[in-house]
């Protein structure tokens, strides 16, 4: 949720933030703008909307100044409005405030400060910042001193980028409990709330730490605690990238992403698997310096077998992955596995000790509830693991093991290929924890393990059924309501197709535990209401027919995803998303690919923007 960005330096600031800006749209694309310090005066500009508009609006006004911040909006406060587009300035037009998080005490210190004569022209809590910097400047104009002073008197979790008028060869950067990081360059300087928005430019680094302020200049970083003592510390060097966002041919990034599935799992499994004969290795020696000694799992041998609890955190997509994670762990080590959706542990005691291991598990690494469930699990002292798309993410640095999936960025809001590839760190995970705790013979992790190989071709098998697919889910368009049911390892694949259909096509849709429709929501089901089962063949495969039978005698339209062969489905439903043949434990990672298909055809088909639907935003940075 929002994203800010920086630059010092001697080129033209406008065309740096914008790249950096471009960068950071997956935080969020209610609003952009820049604020940058143009022949001595600061220059305030922004544009409701997408990114495009911010640019176009620069093309016109074509700013030269060579120092300024930048920020894209997710609205938390106020909707998305001119007025409450970042950067926020004061009452003379000095100072100007970007920020992400939120500021709890923003309506007390409104309050005070309106008190004071300030007058507000924002429903923000950023508005706040930028007005009590303002007066505290006015007390001295040290303005350290009163960055510091403003950042005590405010309560929350935020990230600030701060230019001043008085101050044109600086910004300041403030970063309590978010990620913000500068980027040192020759006679230059960056900075990004994601890093990848700094290593377009420079492999030299610098994260803030939590609670503390940079002083950043063209050629130096100051760090400071917030109560001011200096903290010294060097650029660390890491791996420069250029960032690169290609649709590669592709109508949208989501159908690239989809269609990258089997090259990720590939890349994924042929790192942490290297034969189904060698048990799975998660200490893999190839990653950046920063993160050496953290990557992989380092628990020992004893720790693993201690473990009588399984703990996992996540939120929206990567929670279902966390549910399919459950069922495996349980089933192939028999060790109780709860899982929680993140937000649903704040206020509540996150019950673990040293025999529990808590994994948490987010594309980004930057969820805020998922941090902060994290967080929680550290301090009740649980062993603590991450599963994370993003080696250099927030999640990285606090966990004590660290999985990566290997999937590169992915730039639609939807998350699709990185679910795939959490999936398989939970099966291999699964297996890892099975192997040292003595839990799986060597004859069914060797044939899991040779099944997990076979799902990318699985994959590509269903990648040429699209013809098939796209008919059958544009049959669904008209729908007003979607019903989705699964049981066992695909009542988690059930929330995500209907996540995935609500969040792509703003249809309405829920998922179900097939059992559970005949307790409640069956009432709803009727002639105009789609219900879509999967059925997979295995231990539940009877009892969800029955269940879907159930549907079909309330007339609900019937569709099912069945594998190859099925004979008997068709005589419950009306039209069938045909898959390969799949172990039952394995078959999520099949079986949700026809619905993340489904979804795709009909927000294409309705004229909805796939890759960034409203309202949304790809990290979730607010709780
Ligand atoms: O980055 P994370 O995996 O922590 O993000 C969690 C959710 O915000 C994310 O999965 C969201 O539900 C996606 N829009 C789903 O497609």
């Amino acid at each position: 949720m929002c994203g800010i960005v920086g630059y010092l330096g001697s080129n033209k600031a406008a065309p740096v933030l914008l790249s950096k800006l471009r960068v950071l749209e997956y935080r969020g694309y209610d609003s952009a703008g820049l604020a940058v310090i143009e022949s001595g005066r600061l220059n305030i500009l922004k544009a409701v909307g997408k990114l495009s508009n911010l640019e176009t609006l620069l093309q016109k006004e074509r700013p030269t100044a060579t120092v300024g911040i930048g920020h894209t909006r997710w609205a938390t406060h106020g909707s998305p409005t001119d007025a409450n587009a970042h950067p926020h300035v004061n009452h003379n037009g000095t100072l100007a405030v970007v920020h992400n998080g939120i500021i709890e005490n923003y309506a007390e210190l409104k309050t005070e400060l309106q008190g004071k004569g300030y007058e507000f022209l924002s429903d923000t809590d950023t508005e706040v910042i930028v007005h009590l910097l303002s007066h505290e400047l006015e007390k001295d104009k040290d303005i350290l001193q009163a960055i510091l002073r403003t950042v005590s008197q405010m309560a929350g979790a935020y990230a600030l980028g701060i230019v001043s008028q008085t101050h044109p060869d600086r910004i300041f950067a403030v970063n309590h409990h978010y990620s913000l990081t500068v980027g040192v360059g020759d006679h230059e300087s960056f900075l990004a709330s994601d890093s990848a928005a700094v290593r377009q430019y420079t492999n030299k680094i610098l994260r803030l730490a939590q609670s503390e302020v940079a002083e950043i200049k063209a050629d130096s970083v100051r760090l400071f605690s917030f109560e001011g003592v200096e903290n010294h510390r060097e650029p660390i060097s890491v791996e420069a990238s250029a960032y690169k966002i290609d649709k590669e041919g592709y109508k949208h990034f989501l159908m690239k992403e989809i269609h990258e599935q089997p090259l990720v799992l590939r890349q994924t499994l042929s790192k942490y698997l290297v034969s189904p004969d060698k048990p799975v290795n998660f200490n893999v020696e190839d990653f950046s310096p920063e993160l050496s000694g953290l990557y992989g799992v380092k628990m020992t041998d004893e720790e693993i077998r201690s473990i009588d609890r399984v703990q996992i955190v996540a939120c929206g997509t990567a929670y279902h992955a966390g549910m399919v994670g459950k069922y495996v762990i349980e089933e192939l080590c028999g060790i109780p596995v709860e899982v929680d959706i993140a937000s649903e542990v704040r206020g509540r005691k996150l019950l673990g000790n040293n025999k529990t291991l808590t994994i948490a598990v987010s594309q980004s690494g930057e969820t805020a509830d998922t941090l902060a469930a994290i967080k929680d699990a550290i301090g009740n002292g649980s062993f603590t693991l991450g599963i994370t798309n993003r080696s250099d993410s927030h999640l990285a640095t606090l966990v004590q093991n660290l999985i990566v999936t290997e999937c590169g960025i992915e730039v639609s809001v939807a998350a699709t290929k990185t679910y795939a590839a959490q999936l398989v760190c939970f099966y291999l995970l699964g297996i890892y924890l099975a192997e040292i705790r003595g839990s799986i013979t060597k004859e069914r992790a060797k044939e899991l393990k040779k099944g997990l190989n076979q799902v990318p071709a699985l994959i590509e098998l269903m990648l040429g059924r699209e013809d098939a697919y796209r008919a059958e889910s544009l049959k669904l368009a008209d729908a007003q309501d979607v019903v989705f049911i699964g049981r066992g390892f695909n009542y988690p694949t059930a929330l995500e197709g209907a996540l995935k259909l609500k969040e792509l096509s703003y249809i309405h849709a829920s998922g179900y535990a097939a059992g559970e429709l005949k307790h409640g929501p069956i009432a709803v089901l009727d002639s105009s209401v789609p219900v879509i089962a999967i059925l997979v063949p295995g231990k539940v495969y009877e009892k969800t027919l029955s269940n879907a039978q159930e549907s079909r005698a309330r007339n609900a339209r019937m569709v099912a995803v069945a594998v190859d062969g099925d004979e008997v489905a068709p005589k419950t439903f009306d039209y069938i998303f045909r898959i390969p043949v799949v172990d039952e434990l394995l078959s999520p990672l099949v079986t949700v690919v026809p619905l993340q298909l489904m979804s795709y055809y009909i927000a294409d088909y309705l004229g909805k923007d796939v890759d960034q639907p409203r309202n949304l935003a790809k990290s979730v940075t607010v709780e």
